[in-house]
């Protein structure tokens, strides 16, 4: 085969294969996850977003080092390139005016553990690992248990 003729057998192989279509029954059932019921390919209306708890309240953490919850809105709150609404009261030198808890020292640590002077960029979107606080129930059941539940039933099991 000459190989100026290769990309022309590429894309007439590719066509074929996109031309069949999708290899998986189309009225399978979805996986009772997040959206129980219906096929893969049906859609839904989601459901209605609830509104994000505005209470100042911090919640328990279920283990120490969970991000903890953010215990109040932060909607129209930016953070990209240009800005991160977040350190306008959360950083070293803001907090003193705004009275939000300063980012703990982890937050200025690099992944070489190096402390540099300002927020580590692997920090840089709270909201990677902070969300805000919904009064809803989980999506999905678990059987978690946190530490003192843990080492109470342990301590239980060996008094018998
Ligand atoms: C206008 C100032 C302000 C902005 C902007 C702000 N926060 Fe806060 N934040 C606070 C204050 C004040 C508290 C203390 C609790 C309270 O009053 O809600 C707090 C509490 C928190 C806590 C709880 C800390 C703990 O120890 O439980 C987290 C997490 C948090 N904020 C994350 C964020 C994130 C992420 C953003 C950006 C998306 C953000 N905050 C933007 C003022 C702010
Ligand atoms: C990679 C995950 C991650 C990112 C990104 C992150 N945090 Fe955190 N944050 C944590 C964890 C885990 C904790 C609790 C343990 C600790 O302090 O490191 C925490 C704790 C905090 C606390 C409580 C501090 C204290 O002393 O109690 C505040 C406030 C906070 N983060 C704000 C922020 C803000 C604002 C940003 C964005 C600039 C941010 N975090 C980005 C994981 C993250």
């Amino acid at each position: 085969m000459k190989f100026r003729l290769l990309p022309l057998t590429l894309l007439a192989v590719f066509g074929l294969a996109v031309a069949a279509g999708p290899d998986y029954p189309l009225d399978a059932p979805a996986p009772d996850g997040r959206r129980p019921g219906g096929t893969i390919t049906q859609e839904f209306t989601p459901p209605p977003l609830k509104d994000e708890e505005n209470k100042d309240l911090k919640r328990e953490r279920n283990y120490p080092e969970q991000p903890p919850t953010i215990p109040h809105t932060i909607r129209g709150y930016q953070v990209d390139t240009n800005g991160n609404k977040c350190l306008a009261c959360h950083s070293r030198a803001n907090s003193a005016r705004t009275q939000a808890p300063m980012i703990s020292i982890t937050h200025f640590t690099d992944r070489d553990s190096q402390t540099l002077g300002a927020v580590a960029p692997r920090r840089y979107f709270c909201t990677q690992c902070h969300v805000v606080q919904h009064d809803v129930k989980p999506l999905v059941q678990n059987d978690f248990e946190n530490i003192d539940d843990l080492l109470y039933h342990e301590n239980k099991q060996n008094e018998q």
